[in-house]
């Protein structure tokens, strides 16, 4: 199953916390293909720009935010203790700390700069050269790899998300409400879908994945029976 030679490129786009990078993650394990968490380049810069306060109360202070773009620098880096890529800025693995709820709640109108997009964009395409990659995110499969092979658009059911990411943080220790998160998620969504910039849609080749009632090990078989069919 999956002895694909030829390698390709899997597009991963969805709804907020539907958990599109543990999917990702174990495919791109089970082909060895690089795994691209996209929405983590969008976290960092946002985290970037709350440390030199580019974002107060929710609002870009968009000519300091052009003007600094060229000092934001965002990469991967191969982490031997989890066998996955940590996401650095600037010099630090900031893995950690952009995935707190601060980070998420100021992420939605950094992602809809175009200057941003443009430059984490050239970013993901460059990652993709060689293809043998998945990458999730919003704009994978109509922005960034229009010519994916294989386009996922996966969702679930609002209160299923919300509980999960609950769950998650909880686990690490953050104090949050169900409620915060839930309105975090539908506010996300709505952002997504409405800005001008490259709004969250399925791609028309996509395939829908809803995962609601789906567990992980179901969701892959899922995937890879899909690519078995490439
Ligand atoms: O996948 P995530 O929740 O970590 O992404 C964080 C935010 O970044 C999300 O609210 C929308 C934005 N994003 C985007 O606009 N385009 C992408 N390709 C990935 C994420």
């Amino acid at each position: 199953m999956s002895d694909h030679i030829k390698k390709i490129i899997i597009a991963i786009d969805g709804h907020s916390s539907c958990g599109k990078s543990t999917v990702a993650k174990e495919i791109a394990r089970k082909l060895n293909y690089i795994f691209i968490d996209s929405g983590a380049m969008y976290r960092a810069v946002t985290l970037y720009c709350l440390r030199h306060k580019l974002i107060e109360n929710g609002s870009v202070n968009l000519p300091e935010l052009k003007a600094n773009l060229g000092k934001i620098k965002v990469s991967f880096r191969f982490n031997p203790d989890t066998q996955h890529n940590d996401i650095w800025l600037n010099g630090e693995n900031v893995e950690k700390e952009i995935r707190l709820l601060t980070v998420s709640q100021n992420v939605s109108p950094i992602a809809a700069v175009a200057e941003v997009r443009r430059l984490l964009v050239a970013l993901q395409q460059e990652m993709g050269k060689s293809k043998g990659i998945v990458m999730d995110g919003r704009d994978i499969g109509t922005v960034v790899f229009p010519d994916a092979e294989l386009k996922i658009f996966m969702t679930a059911q609002p209160d299923v998300r919300a509980k999960r990411r609950f769950d998650e943080l909880t686990a690490k220790g953050e104090k949050v409400s169900y409620d915060e998160i839930r309105a975090n998620i539908i506010e996300r969504d709505r952002y997504d879908e409405k800005r001008k910039e490259s709004p969250l849609r399925k791609a028309d080749d996509a395939i829908v994945l809803d995962n609601s009632y789906m567990t992980r090990e179901e969701q892959l078989k899922w995937i890879l029976c899909r690519i078995d069919g490439i």
